[in-house]
């Protein structure tokens, strides 16, 4: 009874918003094709290394496929899109979007089409026979009201430990550790051998530090509730995650932190620290801008408690409203879903395909045991915080500004307070 009135709600919503824009001024419909062709503009943060190289690989695909059209890479530098974010919204303030954007699937994008920055692709998925090619539960994470709102390039794996095989070795450690506290105790052995235990870069990574450290103290069910409202921000255990947290920040070279997430690497390489937690974009600087081989000069696993468990995110790429070259957007966001796309910029990427139909051989070495565990069926699958899947833009906002405030003060039931009272006004 109540689904089939829930179905009768949203047909009823659909049938409002047709008859409003068929009422409305003539801006581009959904499903409409076409327009202008002559160049694209592409908005993303990936211009380091490691980054980089993916989304070039992905730009001379989609040149050599639509010659004619120009192509303006306009990516803004800065790792997680700190900095990207910023200028992103001010031009979609000044109605001056760029022709397309990248987005993370997932609360982060949510926002973007309640505030109405995005038009429904449906139309794209239908005429490229997408839909059943991408996961479900990804497809869910783009879609509002039953329209689809983006083309998902990758998924990323947030929860990753990454270390220099020889350090471990320098310093007679036999293996990684399996959890948080293992770690704290290889950290005093790590120490008398004057090796930093864990590197870290700015207040982003310290946060994705954070959800991972959450993530494997708390468990799965407890970090699902700490965003869908059924984990309570202040109860003892989520505190004495936190405080775990603070120990783990004190073994790190949190004081001399790392410019962005590639120099805090280059410690690991370097060998002056042990270990960092960064999502699985640092195996494409490992091994593409780096040339490193996995195994050898590095290695990864899941990190601190979290075996089994793959912490989501995924790059997905919009149509903005007002998209000044609209035809060639399109022509982008086709590359982006296309097998072809995908199979050139994850190698690169340090991603997986977000196709399920992708050439699997392409994907080697780490990224071979990325898709492994993605694809299996008793991997536990959570998104991550810091990267748009688990908190609307608001909340997040008011996370980083109450991380900042812990960053300084160390206070763990402060932070907790300031986290669950922003989730009351804004998170849910
Ligand atoms: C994430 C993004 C990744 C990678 C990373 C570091 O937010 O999803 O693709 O770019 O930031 O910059």
């Amino acid at each position: 009874m109540r689904r089939s009135r829930r179905g009768f709600l949203a047909v009823t919503i659909a049938v409002a918003l047709v008859a409003v824009s068929a009422c409305g001024d003539d801006k581009k419909d959904t499903g409409t094709t076409g327009g202008d062709n002559s160049k694209v503009e592409v908005f993303s943060w990936w211009t380091g290394a490691g980054e980089q190289e993916g989304l070039d690989a992905m730009i001379a695909d989609f040149k050599k496929k639509n010659a004619g059209i120009e192509f303006i890479n306009a990516a803004v530098a800065g790792g997680s899109g700190t900095q990207a974010r910023q200028v992103l919204s001010t031009r979609l303030q000044a109605s001056n979007p760029p022709d397309s954007y990248q987005v993370h699937a997932g609360k982060e994008l949510q926002s973007d089409i309640a505030d109405g920055k995005v038009e429904p692709v449906d139309f794209l998925y239908e005429r490229e026979g997408w839909k059943d090619k991408m996961p479900k539960g990804l497809l869910d994470a783009i879609t509002v009201d039953g329209k689809i709102y983006s083309v998902p390039v990758n998924i990323h794996r947030s929860n990753v430990l990454w270390w220099n095989p020889a350090t471990l070795q320098k310093a007679g450690i036999a293996a990684p550790p399996k959890d948080w506290k293992e770690f704290l105790t290889q950290a005093t052995a790590l120490k008398a051998k004057n090796i930093t235990a864990l590197s870290i870069g700015p207040a982003w990574t310290q946060m994705h530090l954070l959800e991972n450290v959450l993530l494997g103290e708390l468990g799965v069910d407890k970090y699902n509730g700490l965003w869908n409202g059924s984990t309570d921000w202040k109860a003892p255990e989520v505190i004495a995650a936190l405080e775990v947290f603070k120990q783990i920040l004190a073994v790190s070279d949190v004081k001399s932190a790392a410019a962005d997430w590639q120099p805090a690497i280059d410690k690991i390489i370097a060998g002056t620290a042990a270990y960092n937690v960064m999502g699985d974009w640092a195996a494409g600087y490992l091994s593409s801008a780096k040339k490193l081989k996995f195994k050898e000069g590095f290695d990864a696993t899941a990190s601190p408690g979290t075996a089994g468990v793959y912490n989501f995110l995924s790059d997905s790429f919009t149509l903005p409203k007002g998209a000044p070259h609209r035809g060639a957007a399109e022509k982008w966001l086709v590359e982006c879903g296309s097998v072809e796309g995908q199979d050139l910029f994850n190698p690169q990427k340090g991603s997986i395909p977000a196709r399920t139909d992708a050439d699997k051989s392409k994907y080697t070495d780490y990224l071979a045991t990325a898709l492994a565990d993605w694809q299996n069926s008793s991997t536990k699958i959570v998104g991550s915080l810091v990267h748009g899947v688990v908190a609307n833009n608001s909340w997040k906002a008011e996370i980083e500004t109450a991380y900042g405030i812990y960053a300084k003060d160390g206070n763990s039931a402060k932070f907790a307070e300031a986290v669950s009272k922003a989730y009351a006004s804004v998170g849910k």
